[in-house]
């Protein structure tokens, strides 16, 4: 590990952190201020992708660009101190290492810098409930002698959006005007530059700064020009030859490029005294014209060292409170304190979408529909009460021909593609499903599936082969031909996801890949690509669904659907039937069910929920069968595509095999897989996809081609991203397959090798999960992976087995002693309005690895019945308790 943790909360400590090119991200509750800081205090300020307060940092400005940092300059104006600086030895500076340890814990970032004379300080947070970024400089002379220093801050100023980076940087800077006030500066450009059509501009950049009891600046130097002198950014004039600063506005500073350098009062340090300086950044999205000149009103929540230290505490406290509402406790300090870490992850990637931070410099925020149904998995549990709301909202995603707006923005608008390409990913119908399951079985609220709500439309019909931009309506309502919104039911929403796909096969009866599915790598067999990865899921989700539709038949037996869908629903009576061994006939019904649906009668039809499920088994039971048969591979493996030429991807060509990780996870997670097959496929994984060397598990073996008829994955080099790496959101999805079909030690041995690679010095990470690791073990994309969702929900549901049918508890553990640090495993959530602390005792520990299982169950107490499958608790019974807490024990052997 790089780093070790300082407390049980989280905090952690690295020595030397400018060795490693990382960064963390602040934010505020709500994400309405998106930071990113590395430990040379570089990267950026954002509230979204046009309003950036300093300029956007990529991953490789964090090193190399020095007007991505935040600065601080203390000039140390005695002939005594020397070699502190390059050029004048006299300066400091602090986005440069000098002895530094970094200190960082829910969400603050914290430099402890020891030079020669001085000790400092800089923490840098944004306050949980207030929008602005807040740097507090702590210098302390340790000397023994009285030091004057000269401090100066540095802040570059941007205010533009992220593509006028290279995109008129120079001509957007001309529309910038400053305004100085006592405190600060802020920047508020005249217009919002877009060749499409530009606009005012209505934002406000600001930075204010005092020291200690709210002693404003001296002065400041508001242009990069009048910073930089005829220096540059390295030895910049203003430092280096006292520069006078300046407090009047100037028209000299308008169309510059603009920074918020302040001057502070020279300060007499005397042995061990302290002198504090405070940042506060920020940006008013909506800065009236007569308020531009005012000091911002936020300044006034932030105004002392005392408001700023309260500020500092509630933020911890809140980040803390917030992630304890799942606990899970595995006497390890290590281990808990990284799983805190990998619980947030789920929660900062709503808030920051899959953009904005160094390595994903890409997307304009909003989140990905696959990623959003997928970290829900984890917000489920961390944030319980606004998961309904999440759910419902999200459905409105759907268009009627089973496709979805695929991007979903921080406030829950939908947008059709964020790149405005016309695009379908056919893997998106799986994962709706998946979290109104856990939805489902964790409230028993099946009554959800009977709620209405509307569905997307916009210019793409039949899965975006066909556009049309004059039935282009601006609220994105799906309409009957009387321009009505139409609504449909969630269980529509599901069918309408999991049957046109059914239906949308190639030439070899697979489901079409389109224009790619998880792996957004294979993007390049758009013509003939199928996806059987993909299809095994569909294939389950139509037999699992069959399940909940057994329990709604309880409430009636009947449910009121679209009637343009019944002509997917061929299996039911008056229906003719399709052959689903041809092609060419679902390709034939699907073409009927789209051309219906491009204008809706608006008509509904009730369908008896028995014939519904036969319908569904037929088609699953065929899907199985087809791929059991036709996908499994004599090399002892299952294939999972067919690329642009229809030719098969996986297998044994010219003496190379060709295996890829995700046709394995979906063919045993779906249950495609027989336990024989299981058992063949994970010693073919073990063969070609286990790195023996770094310990973990590959996306796929190496192709040797940049396969130009699969995707551009494959054109990246092997080893990295979605060709070859540690890609752990595949990983974590491996290890819970083989947990769900019971090869627990497998399942172990694959989730154990994510945190193995994590804390391994070589992955060069701060304790989280990344994206995934290259082949020299370091981790890349941190923070914002799906795979952070997927690690919690397989660590709650398969490994500790917490599980919910229909709103009851189910408890079913997977866990072996090696998962074991002490005799105790301790994992507590909310329940039915109360806390329920589910204590795991081990009883003996065994040398041998084999899964323990259930010796007695005790409930407050009391011994409780064991069934075959683990115990259940119906929450019937936890509601009769008055108690708050409620103690659950369970001995293993
Ligand atoms: C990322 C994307 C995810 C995609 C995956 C593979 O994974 O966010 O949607 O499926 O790449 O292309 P993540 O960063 O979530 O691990």
């Amino acid at each position: 590990m790089i780093y070790e943790f300082i407390d049980d909360k989280g905090a952690f400590r690295v020595k030397d952190p400018h060795k490693y090119n990382l960064y963390f991200p602040l934010c505020d509750k709500e994400g309405s201020l998106l930071s990113s800081i590395s430990p040379n205090l570089a990267g950026d300020i954002k509230r979204n992708n046009n309003q950036f307060l300093t300029p956007p940092a990529s991953i490789e400005d964090l090193k190399n660009n020095l007007l991505c940092r935040r600065d601080f300059f203390i000039k140390i104006n005695s002939k005594k101190i020397k070699n502190v600086g390059i050029k004048s030895k006299n300066i400091i500076r602090l986005s440069y290492p000098y002895k530094d340890t970094l200190e960082a814990g829910f969400l603050y970032h914290k430099l402890i810098k020891e030079t020669e004379s001085l000790n400092i300080e800089v923490l840098s947070f944004i306050p949980y409930d207030i929008p602005a970024e807040v740097m507090r400089i702590k210098i302390i002379n340790k000397s023994s002698e009285n030091l004057e220093i000269t401090p100066t801050s540095f802040i570059p100023l941007y205010g533009r959006g992220e593509k006028n980076l290279r995109d008129h940087r120079h001509v957007s800077s001309l529309l910038n005007r400053v305004y100085l006030n006592k405190f600060g500066i802020t920047l508020k450009p005249t217009l919002f530059f877009d060749e499409e059509g530009h606009s005012v501009n209505k934002a406000g950049y600001f930075v204010l700064g005092f020291e200690d009891d709210k002693q404003y600046p001296l002065g400041q130097f508001p242009t990069l020009d009048s910073f930089c002198g005829q220096g540059d950014l390295i030895f910049p004039q203003a430092i280096e030859d006292d520069f006078e600063p300046v407090n009047k506005n100037n028209k000299e500073f308008d169309g510059k490029e603009n920074i918020a350098a302040f001057r502070f009062n020279n300060k007499k340090l005397k042995p061990n005294e302290e002198v504090n300086y405070f940042l506060i950044m920020g940006i008013d999205s909506e800065l009236d014209e007569k308020n531009v000149k005012s000091i911002p009103p936020i300044f006034s929540k932030l105004d002392s060292p005392d408001k700023i230290e309260q500020s500092f505490q509630n933020t911890k406290e809140y980040w803390e409170e917030y992630l304890s509402n799942i606990n899970i406790d595995f006497k390890n300090n290590d281990f808990n304190n990284w799983l805190l870490w990998v619980k947030i992850q789920p929660t900062l990637r709503k808030l920051f979408g899959c953009s904005f931070l160094p390595h994903f410099d890409y997307g304009k925020g909003g989140r990905g529909w696959r990623d959003l149904w997928q970290d829900s998995l984890t917000l489920l549990l961390t944030e319980p009460k606004k998961a309904k709301n999440i759910i419902l909202n999200n459905f409105q995603g759907v268009r009627v021909d089973g496709s979805n707006a695929t991007i979903i923005t921080k406030e829950g608008d939908l947008i059709s593609d964020r790149n405005k390409i016309s695009r379908v990913w056919m893997d998106h119908g799986v994962w709706p499903y998946l979290t109104l399951r856990l939805y489902i079985n964790k409230t028993g609220d099946l009554n959800i599936l009977n709620q209405d709500v509307g569905y997307f439309s916009d210019h793409l019909f039949k899965r975006a082969k066909e556009i049309n931009c004059k039935v282009l309506q601006k609220d994105n309502f799906l309409r009957t031909k009387d321009i009505k919104i139409y609504k449909g039911t969630v269980l529509e929403h599901i069918l309408i996801q999991n049957i046109t796909v059914f239906f949308n096969v190639g030439q070899h009866n697979i489901i079409k890949l389109e224009n790619a599915d998880w792996n957004d790598g294979l993007d390049m067999a758009v013509d003939k690509g199928e996806s059987a990865a993909f299809t095994y899921m569909y294939a389950r989700n139509l037999k699992d669904l069959c399940f909940f539709l057994e329990n709604l038949k309880i409430e009636s037996p009947t449910v009121c659907i679209m009637k343009e869908l019944l002509i997917l629903l061929d299996q039911i009576k008056s229906n003719t039937k399709v052959d689903y061994n041809n092609y060419k006939d679902k390709q034939k019904k699907l073409d009927e069910y789209l051309e219906n649906t491009k204008q809706l009668t608006g008509d509904k039809v009730n369908v008896k929920i028995d014939d519904l499920i036969f319908d569904l088994e037929k088609k699953s039971e065929h899907l199985f069968e087809w791929l059991r048969k036709k996908e499994w591979l004599k090399q002892g493996f299952f294939n999972g595509y067919y690329d642009n030429k229809g030719k098969r991807v996986e297998g044994l060509f010219k003496g190379k095999t060709r295996i890829m990780l995700t046709s394995q996870v979906f063919a045993i997670m779906s249950g495609t897989a027989s336990d024989s097959q299981i058992k063949q496929t994970w010693q073919s994984i073990k063969k070609h996809l286990k790195d023996n060397k770094l310990g973990g598990f590959r996306l796929n073996s190496d192709f040797g081609t940049i396969y130009r008829d699969m995707g551009r994955a494959f054109a990246f080099s092997y080893g990295d991203k979605e060709n070859g790496a540690f890609f752990n959101h595949m990983i974590v999805m491996l290890s819970n397959a083989l947990y769900k079909r019971g090869f627990i030690k497998e399942g172990y041995e694959v989730i154990n090798s994510i945190y193995t690679m994590s804390i391994d010095d070589k992955s060069q990470s701060y304790p989280i999960i990344p994206e995934y690791f290259n082949n020299s073990g370091r981790g890349l994309y941190l923070y914002l992976t799906g795979s952070a969702s997927w690690y919690i929900y397989t660590m709650v549901e398969e490994v500790l087995g917490v599980k919910f049918i229909l709103g009851n508890l189910l408890i079913e553990p997977k866990l072996i002693s090696l998962n074991f640090s002490s005799n105790e495993i301790k994992i507590s959530w909310p329940f039915e309005e109360r806390k329920v602390t589910l204590t795991y005792i081990l009883q003996n520990k065994k040398k041998n690895n084999v899964p323990l299982v259930i010796d007695k169950v005790f409930l407050e107490g009391e011994p409780v019945l064991l069934q075959s499958t683990g115990c259940m608790i119906k929450k019937q019974t936890i509601k009769g308790f008055k108690k708050k807490e409620i103690k659950i024990r369970v001995h293993l052997v």
